[in-house]
């Protein structure tokens, strides 16, 4: 789907429905005070009480000039106006727009007054390209009869400065990456197994023209990536290490990690059929830092970022690594498995301490479907942070707030790191209570042991990378969680 802005003046405008947001105050404003509104068909929708401004609410109004329909959308109370409602509300835009299969419309872009004028068209930008996002590549079928929208235009009523051109510009890009890897995380774990992952980042690379590194089973051996080796012993698939590079400014690297299992049997330990059935989407925080490689290489962004995704597949047989086995990290260190489904911490521990001796980075951000713990924590609307380092902590903390990919802190005291010492090794992965306790938290303790001084920040996205039904414009299945998140925040620093 296209977007852009047209300048055309109303009386110009020649659309298959123009999209106009109202608030409850606009709407009785009109009704009491008779104020004449853009269209003498929405006077008569207002007088009749139809419709009254309030959020979740639309009505569609036919008209006989060149606008063939009007579209009223509720923003509800002035007051409680904000981005994320007006992301939220351009679902149901995309939702009618659905339903008369039109190709083209346009939106009269809102004035409101405690949102900066870039913002609203941020948010719009955010609302209907996200919206237009369904997992329909194998519906055969379905995809027969729909038809893809082709664009959207957003007219100003008044001029348009550079600036909010720029945004618009910038978001498309940005959200279109957020479908794109919507579209990874829900694919098949056969299809985008260790190898093709591997070959796919190889691509992007090539036309960006980053710099990348790919490490395959015998460099890995090589490099005494234990852990990573033994996660990816089992699966037909060999494991595989990423490295992108994108320099593009003057400071210090900062080093990306993501979570990169393609699927998550538990391994030996293996996971009952209910908690094992959406295991594909273990892959997603690989695929995060894939796709903001991809996103910063577009947008131009000014910063020296590296990208790094191991990439293994849990599987159980009888190459698979096994319960009281004790693995040597590239640290040095070494790691009793009390549980071969506590796979995650193994190859990020691996990672981690490889990046921090080879990058010497000024910040390490890791992004991982770790714990089913932060489900029970948090549910699916809020990702948990754990780290080292305050600052980052309150930065990533106001990214939250901004973009709505929200993450709460959850705290790293001395006495978690003390419960996960092993008993015939030096850390074990489960510890505290055999897994039962402060799962999410167990989990940051393990990966904060294999970094020595780095600012490093840690988010756990099992809850938030997918969703069990669609709520507005974050579809049911892979959300595409933390990339706007983690791009705010480059963006801060
Ligand atoms: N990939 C899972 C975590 C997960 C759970 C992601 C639910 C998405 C939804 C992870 O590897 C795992 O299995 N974690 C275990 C840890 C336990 C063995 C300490 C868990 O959360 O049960
Ligand atoms: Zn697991
Ligand atoms: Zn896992």
């Amino acid at each position: 789907m296209d977007i852009f802005v047209s300048s055309k003046k109303l009386s110009e405008l020649k659309t298959n429905m123009l999209v106009i947001f109202f608030s409850k105050e606009e709407i009785k404003k009109i009704f009491k005070k008779g104020i004449k509104p853009l269209f003498k068909e929405i006077e008569k929708v207002i007088i009749s009480k139809d419709f009254d401004g309030e959020f979740k609410k639309t009505m569609l109004v036919h008209t006989e000039n060149k606008i063939k329909r009007l579209l009223l959308v509720g923003l509800g109370n002035e007051k409680k106006i904000d981005e994320e409602k007006i992301r939220k509300a351009c679902y149901f835009v995309l939702s009618e727009v659905k339903d008369l299969k039109l190709e083209t419309f346009s939106i009269l872009l809102p004035t409101i007054k405690k949102i900066k004028k870039e913002n609203i068209c941020k948010a719009i930008t955010e609302g209907v390209i996200l919206s237009d996002y369904d997992f329909n590549k194998y519906k055969i079928e379905e995809r027969k009869r729909v038809k893809d929208i082709k664009y959207v235009e957003l007219i100003f009523p008044k001029v348009i400065g550079k600036g909010e051109k720029e945004i618009i510009k910038k978001t498309k890009i940005v959200c279109d990456n957020v479908n794109l890897l919507r579209d990874w995380v829900n694919e098949d774990s056969d299809k985008l197994n260790p190898l093709e992952i591997s070959k796919m980042a190889k691509d992007i690379a090539k036309k960006y023209g980053l710099k990348i590194n790919i490490f395959d089973e015998k460099m890995l051996k090589r490099m005494g990536m234990e852990l990573i080796i033994n996660v990816g012993r089992g699966s037909r698939y060999p494991p595989r290490v990423v490295i992108m590079e994108y320099k593009n400014g003057k400071s210090d690297n900062i080093v990306l990690i993501g979570k990169g299992i393609t699927f998550d049997s538990g391994g030996l330990d293996l996971k009952p059929p209910k908690y094992i059935e959406n295991m594909k989407m273990d892959k997603a925080g690989a695929l995060t830092v894939l796709a903001i490689m991809k996103t910063v290489a577009e947008i131009d962004m000014k910063i020296n970022l590296i990208g790094i995704m191991p990439l293994c597949e849990n599987m159980i047989g009888p190459m698979a690594y096994k319960p009281g086995s004790i693995l040597k990290s590239f640290s040095g260190k070494t790691v009793e498995v009390e549980d071969t489904d506590a796979e995650g911490r193994l190859i990020l521990a691996d990672i981690l301490s490889y990046a921090e001796r080879t990058f010497k980075p000024k910040l390490m951000v890791d992004i991982a479907t770790l714990t089913g713990s932060v489900l029970i924590t948090f549910g699916e609307y809020v990702a948990a942070m754990l780290s080292n380092n305050k600052k980052i902590v309150n930065a990533m903390f106001q990214s939250g707030q901004r973009t709505y990919e929200r993450v709460w802190e959850l705290p790293l005291y001395d006495e978690y790191l003390d419960e996960i010492k092993g008993d015939v090794a030096d850390i074990k992965n489960l510890g505290y209570k055999k897994g039962l306790y402060a799962g999410t938290i167990i989990g940051g303790a393990f990966l904060r042991k294999f970094i020595d001084r780095t600012p490093w920040i840690h988010i756990d996205i099992a809850g938030t990378g997918w969703y069990e039904k669609r709520r507005y414009y974050i579809p049911k299945g892979a959300t595409g969680f933390g990339l706007r998140l983690i791009l705010d925040f480059l963006n801060t620093l």
